[in-house]
């Protein structure tokens, strides 16, 4: 075999998937184009096609509905831990917590294929809840119970403010977590498939893989971004800024991408529905500062925003703090961890790949008074 050195294993193939491609060409899941899945699926039938590979019939999305209803409450010793969690603590490390804890009450019995599918489909229920739950406390107010009939996004927001959201943002929920669902072989996808490589347990692989996403080269960037955009009160002010950021070589949050090299998918379909929600809302002034930083970003970088730039303005125009966006990304992205988990267990190897050294040459271990410390 031959041994190659690439750092951050840019352009290895590192494992082969049949869950999502993703190209410079397109980003399909399981041969479906996002823009036609965006289009045409809510998140629920994107979590079916992801976990069981097709896309659901009438009866099978019921099912899969009434099951994530089903294991959306959260056990009261959850609860309870959320309580005296400090305001300060970021809610990414409060779903890495809460993740954790609330899996010693995990009612999935097995770590077969099916149980897995299942515990899938109790983790994404379990991310909502705790996500909303936490939001709910840190405002002084009392986690609610899930309510018949919502779909997921509609459900989190629900949990969250206590009314059933209008439709807009419901359906605008909804296509992000569409958007985020799965991509492949990012970094958190592929820390959930190292765990899954050494027999260890889905839990364990999605509270490593929340580690992953929270860094904001990854999913905190949504997060980040929307704080830059706040520094701005007018498109004049963040055309100023940006131009003394490129000339410090700073990495602007919410563009560039490892594998889009030309734009992602994604942002195109997203910043579309931001621009008519920014219209309906009369903000007008937002996509000012907005573009203001996108233009030299793709006019004179050539770096194109990724999804992550049109979803943190998209959420904060909707009203969500900052705090829940990148616990939103891992709402959606469990579908696709879960999905290449199952895939690994399917026919696993495990991921231990070489290290080129470049420490010291060979020494002798010096006598114990000889060990002088420099300086
Ligand atoms: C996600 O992998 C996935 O699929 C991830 C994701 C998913 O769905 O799972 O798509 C989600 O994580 C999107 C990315 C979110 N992160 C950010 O928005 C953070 C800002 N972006 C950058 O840090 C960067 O673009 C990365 C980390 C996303 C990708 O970086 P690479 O491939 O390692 O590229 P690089 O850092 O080597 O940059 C190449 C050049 C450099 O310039 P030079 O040193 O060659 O002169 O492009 C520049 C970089 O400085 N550059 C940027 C930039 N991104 C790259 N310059 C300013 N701002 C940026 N954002």
């Amino acid at each position: 075999m031959p041994e190659s050195f690439s750092p951050g294993l840019e352009g290895v193939i590192a494992g082969e998937t049949a869950v999502a491609c993703v190209d410079q060409g397109r980003l399909l899941y399981r041969g479906y184009t996002i823009q036609d899945l965006a289009e045409n699926a809510s998140f629920e039938e994107v979590l079916h096609l992801l976990l069981y590979e097709t896309l659901p019939d009438r009866d099978q999305l019921a099912g899969i509905k009434s099951t994530l209803f089903k294991f959306r409450p959260l056990a009261e010793p959850v609860v309870q831990m959320l309580r005296p969690i400090p305001k300060s603590v970021s809610m990414m490390d409060v779903l890495r917590s809460a993740v954790s804890y609330a899996a010693h009450w995990d009612p999935i019995r097995g770590k077969d294929e099916a149980a897995n599918g299942q515990r899938a489909l109790w983790l994404t229920s379990q991310i909502a809840a705790i996500i909303a739950a936490r939001f709910r406390l840190m405002n002084g107010l009392e986690p609610i119970p899930p309510k018949e009939g919502l779909d997921h996004a509609a459900q989190i927001l629900y949990q969250c403010h206590g009314e059933a959201p209008d439709q807009l943002s419901a359906d605008l929920i909804d296509l992000t977590l569409v958007l985020y669902a799965e991509h492949e072989f990012n970094a958190s996808t592929f820390a959930c498939r190292v765990i899954c490589s050494t027999l260890s347990d889905l839990t364990s692989a999605v509270v490593g893989a929340i580690g992953a996403l929270k860094g904001p080269l990854h999913g905190g960037a949504n997060e980040a971004a929307m704080e830059m955009l706040l520094k701005f009160k007018s498109g004049e002010e963040a055309r100023q800024w940006i131009r003394e950021a490129l000339a410090r070589k700073e990495k602007v949050m919410g563009f560039g991408h490892r594998v889009y090299k030309h734009g992602d998918h994604r942002a195109d379909v997203l910043e579309r529905k931001l621009r008519q929600l920014a219209a309906q809302k009369g903000q007008q002034r937002w996509m000012e500062i907005y573009d203001a930083i996108k233009e030299p970003m793709v006019n004179e970088k050539k770096i194109f925003p990724n999804v992550d730039y049109p979803c943190g303005l998209t959420y904060y125009l909707l009203g969500l703090p900052i705090d829940l966006y990148t616990p939103l990304f891992v709402a959606a992205r469990i579908a696709g961890w879960s999905a290449h988990f199952i895939e690994q267990a399917r026919n696993n190897r495990l991921y231990r790949p070489l290290s080129q050294y470049a420490g010291p040459p060979v020494r002798p271990v010096p006598p114990l008074e000889q060990r002088k410390q420099a300086g």
